[in-house]
């Protein structure tokens, strides 16, 4: 018979204990705290059904509870707010009451082997705001541009290759060349040494869920640490240090470290911290993209002529394309699940938008999960599981942002790249590298699924909270040269 002791230490044989994130507190709920769930579990709480599917879970309290609850998961108290209305109480609450960083720096140690520094994240938006946006991105798009088609035709010989199809895995290929393009643009170096770097990366993109809660068994979890060796090799400043063409980004970024005093191994570290925000979603997400566009033909044949020799595409250009950009946000819509967490740094008061009020402890979390509050919700976004490329389109062909629940106007009606402070800043880079490589898929090949009936994949939910999503499966399909 299972009993709590021996249940408790079966569990924190694999949940880190010593981790930052332990903290032992019994809670009882406070008149005027939201409704408290702490789950069976001694400290666990809820974590085990939260892992295997957070909506799923969270949609069942939300049915138990209401809008606003507190679970316990791993030792923290969390306060979730699930009603869309009440989003810019955590939005734009002060960083002096809710703050990103706190758990952010928990998660890059655990994950990383980095130990944040309170200036990291101004240094990285200085470095964002200059290389990110504006004039910096369309040098980093057009970067991004010649290392897409180089390896796109690569090993692909229009003479012969116009007749012939090749067969692929979608979402292998996708990953591979968004990947393989995106390290490049930032990192420069060659296109061989990149095929490896990207087998690693897939090994510990698929370790990363267990290992960020802590629950790999010993033999995965020194396969990451070696894993992790190898990019701290390939990585290291010494070795960045000797590249030509490295970013602007990354080149400011290290440079900042190096100026402040941060060791140099921290930086390497930090390095691979950065690769993983850059490329972990960017590849899932356009082979979402490419497979809705495969399913709606219609999305694109307004906007992509093919057969056209098209070498440059411009700032401009990537803004006159009203239609990808709505396909676009529709596939992270449906595709990106990140969620988006805070320390509660003193006691506050969460004010919703109806006037209820709720007393939050410090010590506690509150966190948002848009996919399930606002993206899936069938009130906002009608028929939420159907791609429509054209739900964020206006019929004059401007970006639509009129969106409603129970009549009200709501202001968050989709949250791919999270909120605020610590909102991602490489999402105008990555969205051009979602449709560039869209443009130049349509572009340069036919391509068509082997099964054009074939359903398209559920997601792996195991993955919720992590950014895109990525499929249960891989699907085949075949391609060859237009011209
Ligand atoms: C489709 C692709 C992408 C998605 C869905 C995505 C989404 C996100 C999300 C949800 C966050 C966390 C936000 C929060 O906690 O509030 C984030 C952080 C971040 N992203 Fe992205 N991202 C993508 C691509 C990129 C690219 C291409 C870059 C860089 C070139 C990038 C750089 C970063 C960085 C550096 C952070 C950490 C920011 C910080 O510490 O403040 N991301 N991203």
């Amino acid at each position: 018979r299972c009993t709590e002791s021996s249940k408790k230490a079966f569990f924190t044989e694999y949940v880190d204990i010593n981790s930052t994130f332990y903290t032992q507190r019994a809670k009882n709920r406070r008149p005027g705290e939201p409704p408290l769930d702490k789950g069976l579990i001694p400290w666990l709480g809820h974590v085990l059904e939260f892992r295997r599917n957070t909506w799923r879970f969270l949609e069942r309290m939300e049915k138990k509870h209401g809008d606003v609850f507190t679970v316990q998961l791993a030792g923290f108290y969390i306060t979730f707010i699930q009603d869309p209305m009440s989003f810019g109480a955590f939005v734009k609450e002060s960083r002096e009451k809710l703050d990103f960083r706190k758990f952010a720096s928990h998660l890059v140690r655990r994950v990383f082997g980095y130990i944040a520094t309170k200036a990291d994240h101004e240094m990285l938006n200085a470095s964002s705001n200059r290389h990110l946006k504006g004039d910096g991105l369309e040098v980093m798009t057009q970067a991004m541009m010649i290392n897409l088609q180089n390896l796109m035709l690569h090993n692909v010989d229009s003479s012969s290759d116009q007749v012939t199809w090749r067969e692929e895995k979608l979402f292998a290929y996708c990953y591979n060349i968004v990947f393989r393009a995106g390290y490049l643009s930032l990192y420069e170096k060659d296109r061989a040494e990149s095929e490896a770097l990207y087998d690693e990366f897939r090994k510990y993109d698929q370790l990363f869920p267990r290992l960020a809660y802590g629950v790999l068994p010993p033999k995965k979890r020194r396969e990451a640490t070696k894993l992790l060796e190898y990019f701290w090799n390939v990585l290291s400043v010494q070795k960045l240090k000797g590249r030509d063409n490295i970013s602007r980004w990354i080149w400011d970024v290290q440079e900042g470290k190096d100026n402040a005093g941060v060791k140099e191994d921290m930086i390497t570290r930090y390095m691979f911290v950065l690769l993983w925000a850059s490329q972990g979603n960017t590849g899932p997400s356009s082979f979402w993209l490419l497979l809705f566009l495969m399913k709606h033909p219609e999305a694109m044949r307004s906007e992509v002529k093919p057969g056209g020799p098209l070498v440059k595409m411009s700032r401009e250009m990537l803004m006159k394309t009203p239609i990808l950009d709505s396909a676009v946000e529709e596939t992270l819509r449906l595709t990106a699940a990140p969620l988006l967490t805070r320390a509660v740094l003193q006691d506050m008061t969460l004010k919703m938008a109806d006037g209820r009020q709720y007393f939050i402890r410090q010590g506690d979390r509150v966190a948002l999960f848009p996919y399930s509050a606002i993206q899936m919700d069938p009130e906002i976004h009608p028929d939420p599981r159907s791609f429509k490329y054209d739900r964020f389109l206006n019929p004059d062909g401007s970006k639509k942002t009129d969106f409603y629940k129970a009549g009200n106007k709501v202001k968050y009606y989709t949250m791919p790249w999270g909120s605020g402070a610590s909102m991602c800043p490489g999402r105008f880079f990555a969205t051009n590298e979602l449709k560039q490589f869209a443009f130049l898929m349509l572009l340069y090949f036919e391509f068509e699924l082997i099964n054009p009936n074939e359903e398209i994949p559920e997601i792996d939910y195991s993955r919720y909270g992590f950014g895109t999503m990525q499929p249960d499966r891989d699907l085949q399909f075949r391609y060859r040269r237009r011209y």
